[in-house]
């Protein structure tokens, strides 16, 4: 069994220290934020992962998962440690921001002792390994190291399943050691999944390129939503009939609002910034980028153009997170879908089963909260549908139609059943069907 060190303890470090300590390693995980060390320490997660609690816990008792503040604790007696901090968008140029990256790599390099996997699990530009290895050597030249990429591709709310579950692993490094220590360390998952040796230049490539290609995905069929609305065909139907083919995958193929999150936005920005730094055209990228955004705005628009009088009229909101299955609120269509509303006098009370306390931290009382799903529609003259909670198609149509003060539904996650909604007296509007 491994030492493993964790730096940072977010949406992919916190899952990822759970996991491998569940694997009967010894975790110990460091962040800078002593509140949220101390609360980890005793006991309570600091943040909503379907599954997670449990095994936290478990391993938390048994002594494989610990927590610190302690740089020099975390990594001095590490076999591998792992960077998971943020590299957010530059506000200016969009391009990923390696102030924590860097920061990290200069505190560790001192505490090196023995030889150390450093592996970058943080999505960072092709070419932040070389920087990290230099400034390692810089702070600490007799240090014995290798730098690796090792790219993560858990989604938020299925952290836990993915951990255990993945499609693949991608080890990016030429460096005959390093292989043998990740070779050990991923030695439980083989033979169900694929691990691949690549250069540490392609993993990190591999990493943008895939969140792209995904995103690319889910602002095509968006497109394509458009286009059955203005020509009577079905988006579900058309992402059925394309997903049988085995090139095209039934996957990533939901027309919705958009995509949202702490990856997707924040990555196809950084590849179209990389594409233009090396004068290369990422047209594909920059449009999936520019429609994307306009869906939102344009989604409200729908909304306002449909509603008669919509000053001070009373809009119901069902989700608030980027997706269903996770508290996170970050580059949430639903955030901004909001803000235009708001921007037209009109009032919200919206319902999410996890995210309003994250939700609140940016909105504040300029909306109001529900406590259920119903009691957010009581006598409003519209429903709008923005994230993709299972619990919202469950619905009592009925019940529904009563509560509201007009009934108007905007799914724009396609949660409901149509029929049932018309039959109730909803004046219901999906994406990529008109009724
Ligand atoms: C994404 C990738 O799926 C992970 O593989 C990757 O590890 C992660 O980014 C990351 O880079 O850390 P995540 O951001 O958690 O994971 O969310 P997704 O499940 O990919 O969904 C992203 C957005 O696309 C959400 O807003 C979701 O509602 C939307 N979406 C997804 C659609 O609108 N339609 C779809 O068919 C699928």
């Amino acid at each position: 069994m491994m030492k493993i060190a964790i730096i940072g303890t977010g949406y992919v470090g916190l899952p990822t220290g759970v996991g491998f300590a569940e694997l009967g390693h010894t975790v110990v995980c460091v962040d800078k934020i002593k509140e949220k060390i101390d609360l980890l320490k005793s006991g309570q997660l600091t943040l909503y992962e379907d599954g997670l609690n449990e095994m936290f816990l478990r391993n938390l008792q048994n002594g494989n998962l610990s927590f610190t503040t302690s740089m020099k604790k975390a990594v001095e007696e590490a076999d591998v440690v792992l960077i998971a901090v943020g590299t957010p968008p530059h506000p200016v140029t969009q391009e990923a921001d390696l102030k924590y990256i860097y920061a990290a790599v200069i505190e560790l390099a001192e505490f090196l002792t023995g030889y150390t996997v450093i592996a970058t699990k943080s999505t960072v530009p092709v070419g932040t390994g070389d920087d990290i290895e230099q400034l390692i050597l810089q702070k600490n030249p007799t240090a014995r190291f290798d730098v690796i990429s090792l790219p993560e591709f858990l989604r938020e709310g299925k952290a836990i399943h993915d951990f255990f579950n993945p499609d693949r692993i991608v080890i990016g490094t030429n460096s005959e050691k390093a292989i043998k220590v990740m070779s050990q360390l991923y030695e439980p998952f083989l033979p169900k999944t694929e691990i691949l040796f690549v250069s540490r230049r392609s993993s990190e490539t591999i990493k943008y390129a895939s969140n792209a290609f995904l995103a690319m995905k889910i602002q095509y069929i968006n497109e394509m939503a458009d286009f059955c609305e203005k020509t009577g065909a079905d988006v579900t139907e058309v992402a059925q009939g394309m997903g049988l083919d085995k090139r095209i995958g039934k996957s990533f193929l939901n027309a919705g609002i958009g995509f949202g999150g702490s990856c997707f936005p924040k990555d196809t920005k950084a590849m179209a910034f990389m594409g233009r730094k090396v004068g290369v055209c990422m047209d594909l990228i920059e449009t999936t980028i520019n429609g994307n955004k306009k869906r939102r705005e344009k989604l409200a628009d729908r909304v306002c153009q449909t509603l008669k009088n919509i000053e001070n009229s009373k809009i119901a909101v069902w989700g608030l997170a980027f997706k269903n299955d996770t508290d996170d609120c970050r580059e949430s269509p639903a955030m901004d879908v909001i803000n235009v509303l708001l921007d037209r006098q009109m009032n919200i009370t919206a319902y999410d089963p996890q995210a309003m306390q994250n939700a609140c931290r940016t909105l504040g009382n300029k909306i109001s909260y529900a406590d259920d799903m119903y009691a957010a529609v009581k006598d409003a003259d519209a429903l709008i549908i923005l994230t993709e909670w299972k619990i919202f198609a469950s619905v009592d149509y009925q019940l529904l139609a009563r509560l509201m003060h007009q009934p108007y539904v905007f799914d724009y996650r396609n949660m409901l059943d149509s029929k049932k909604a018309l039959e109730n007296g909803i004046l219901y509007q999906c994406i990529g069907k008109k009724f």
